[in-house]
């Protein structure tokens, strides 16, 4: 039997990159896995079909009524949730001197608020039901400081925070676990991602699937490993 056979697991923002290489990789594993998208309708149908023809579902996340409506329609097609994955984020990089409310905002009603109100949608249902596994995607960024994403490593610094803090509500139907990844480039990485990856102890960037292996563990590890953080950084978050 794969290790996720027929489970039930909503990926965020699972169109592209990092989430596309989650969402085939627990398609892989046997999960009926529902691929959400907010505005690569194409990407998300290209990799509903690599998935088995996985049901696709559309939702801004940045409007709580969205996410509410995006959970009931995952409950209506597949009767159930055993397992999220919030990966949907923004990234950018300011000048901590420069940043706008709207900048602020873009970012934390995506990376931080989202996770909250997915995770709260998500427990719900597991715990009425048979619980769950949860994961949240945070990044290097949430462990470490960096001067021009201050505002993007209060988000993920928050969800780190939010996984351990939700690990303890929803415990014990429903774990809540993080993976931090490292450097996981996408096309050609630009000065500064070169001189990250020369950083990392590795000495190379890391991959979606390697991602996404990370991601597995804790959708099928006992309900003993909760609030738990696991870098995939190369050793990046060591030095
Ligand atoms: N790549 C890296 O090096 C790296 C490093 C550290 C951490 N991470 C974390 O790993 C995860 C995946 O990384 P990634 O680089 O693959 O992410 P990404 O491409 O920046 O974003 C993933 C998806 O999030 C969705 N999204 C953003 N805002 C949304 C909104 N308002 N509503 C709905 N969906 C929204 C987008 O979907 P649509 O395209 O459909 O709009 C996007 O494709 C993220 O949580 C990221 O912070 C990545």
């Amino acid at each position: 039997m794969a290790p996720l056979d027929g489970r039930v697991i909503l990926v965020t923002g699972s169109a592209k990159r990092i989430g596309r290489g989650i969402a085939l990789r627990l398609a892989q594993a046997g999960a009926r896995v529902a691929i959400h998208y907010g505005g690569s309708a194409e990407a998300a149908r290209t990799t509903a079909a690599e998935c088995g023809n996985a049901p696709v579902f559309q939702a801004n996340l940045e409007q709580v009524s969205e996410i509410a409506r995006l959970f009931a329609q995952v409950e209506q097609h597949f009767g159930r949730i055993d397992g999220l994955v919030n990966n949907a984020a923004r990234f950018s990089r300011i000048d901590p001197l420069k940043i706008t409310e709207a900048d602020w905002d873009s970012i934390h009603d995506v990376n931080l608020k989202a996770t909250f109100f997915c995770c709260q949608q998500a427990a719900r249902r597991m715990i009425a039901g048979d619980g769950g596994r949860i994961v949240n995607l945070s990044s290097l960024g949430g462990l470490r400081p960096w001067a021009h994403h201050a505002h993007y490593c209060a988000s993920k610094a928050g969800v780190i925070m939010l996984t351990r803090a939700l690990a303890k509500a929803f415990a014990p139907k429903v774990t809540v676990n993080s993976v931090a990844p490292g450097v996981i480039p996408f096309g050609d990485p630009d000065e500064r991602i070169e001189r990250l990856i020369c950083a990392t102890p590795a000495q190379r960037a890391g991959t979606a699937e390697e991602i996404a292996d990370a991601v597995i563990y804790f959708l099928t590890a006992t309900n003993f490993v909760t609030g738990q953080v696991l870098a995939v950084d190369g050793g990046l978050s060591q030095r």
